[in-house]
């Protein structure tokens, strides 16, 4: 019985924190997947490094939503929190801010 409660109790724990990890957006894996191929932190690849882009969140937003020349828009690819996720994460990448 007291095994089976212990057993009980592992199971619960590793539900619960799996489920936190789902709702965590994990920014560097949608980068990876999404932007990568494009963006590099630190050199010019396709588009622009991350250090070099823009540091207003406004317009980093814009520009991932609707896109820009051969920069594909994001609006129907991400949720909004992903997008948000990945202004903070550039501007963290950004060295002046
Ligand atoms: C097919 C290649 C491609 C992909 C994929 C791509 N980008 Fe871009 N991106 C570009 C190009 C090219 C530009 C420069 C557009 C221009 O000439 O104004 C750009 C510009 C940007 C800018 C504007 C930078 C500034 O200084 O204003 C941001 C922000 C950006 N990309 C973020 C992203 C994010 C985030 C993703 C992934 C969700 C992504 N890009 C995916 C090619 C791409």
């Amino acid at each position: 019985m007291k095994k089976t409660m212990l057993l009980l109790t592992a199971v619960m724990i590793g539900l619960s924190s799996q489920a936190a990890l789902a709702s965590d957006i994990d920014v560097e894996k949608v980068f990876k997947k999404k932007c990568a191929m494009c963006h590099k932190a630190d050199a010019k690849k396709v588009g622009p490094a991350l250090k070099d882009m823009n540091v207003d969140a406004e317009v980093l937003k814009l520009t991932i939503t609707e896109g820009r020349k051969m920069m594909p828009a994001f609006a129907k690819k991400l949720s909004g929190e992903e997008i948000e996720a990945l202004v903070a994460y550039i501007q963290s990448n950004q060295p002046l801010h």
